[in-house]
């Protein structure tokens, strides 16, 4: 196998886009998803993003990343102005159109209509759902960081609702992503489906850890 290393200097000296593209998959198969927002004017809005975080269970929190809005920003200022959205799960049925959402599309146009998928509305909730995924999460922003290093913004929000496949949830509460039909992403363009090796019991210290390979999906 050849190596091939790169100093920090080497980084910084890489063509924009290229460095882009090279930085961003080093970060691994990511979190996939489709978020949906919708103005004052009840204008609805729909971006692909991959820079989900898990922030913590009590009270159930996530974060993601918002590039530097050097350009309009049709989520984060729907967010920012209604403070409600939601985030939708993306499968191989429809990653193209996932992918097409990316696109810079004028305030007045709807990914949702440009890309063919179905705006679902929920009573009570102000944000479009999208009706082709299976994992759709409704959330509420909480809080906004501002990445002083780069002018990114973390948005912080919490899942104040949740609606997936029954057969989707394993008996322990863990999510079977790939009963789902969830795919993942590396980089900004590269599509992936998944196939998990095995779930593994709680480590402890010296205790080899064992297969979960007996626990079933179905509630
Ligand atoms: C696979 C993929 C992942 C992306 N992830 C992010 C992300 O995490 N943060 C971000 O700001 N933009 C991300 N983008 C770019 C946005 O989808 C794009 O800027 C989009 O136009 C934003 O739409 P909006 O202006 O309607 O919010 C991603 C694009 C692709 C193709």
């Amino acid at each position: 196998m050849n190596i091939i290393e790169y100093s920090s200097k080497d980084i910084l000296a890489l063509e924009q886009r290229y460095r882009a593209m090279f930085v961003n998959s080093l970060g691994g198969f990511k979190s996939l998803s489709l978020i949906g927002t919708r103005n004052r004017n009840g204008q609805s809005n729909l971006a692909v993003f991959n820079s989900f975080v898990h922030i913590g269970a009590n009270p159930p929190l996530f974060g993601f990343i918002v590039r530097p809005d050097s350009v309009e920003r049709h989520t984060l200022n729907n967010i920012l102005e209604t403070r409600i959205f939601t985030v939708n799960h993306v499968r191989k049925e429809f990653y193209t159109a996932a992918h097409q959402t990316s696109a810079r599309y004028p305030e007045d146009v709807s990914e949702f209509e440009a890309t063919g998928l179905t705006e679902e509305n929920k009573p009570g909730y102000y944000a479009p759902f999208v009706a082709e995924s299976h994992i759709k999460i409704g959330a509420s922003f909480r809080q906004k960081i501002d990445i002083a290093l780069n002018g990114t913004i973390m948005i912080l929000a919490e899942i104040m609702y949740i609606s997936m496949p029954e057969d989707a949830l394993m008996p322990d509460g863990f999510v079977d992503l790939e009963k789902a039909g969830t795919i993942t992403c590396a980089g900004l363009d590269s599509y992936h489906s998944t196939e998990r090796i095995s779930r593994l019991t709680y480590a402890k210290p010296d205790v080899i850890p064992g297969l979960m390979d007996n626990i079933h999906s179905g509630h």
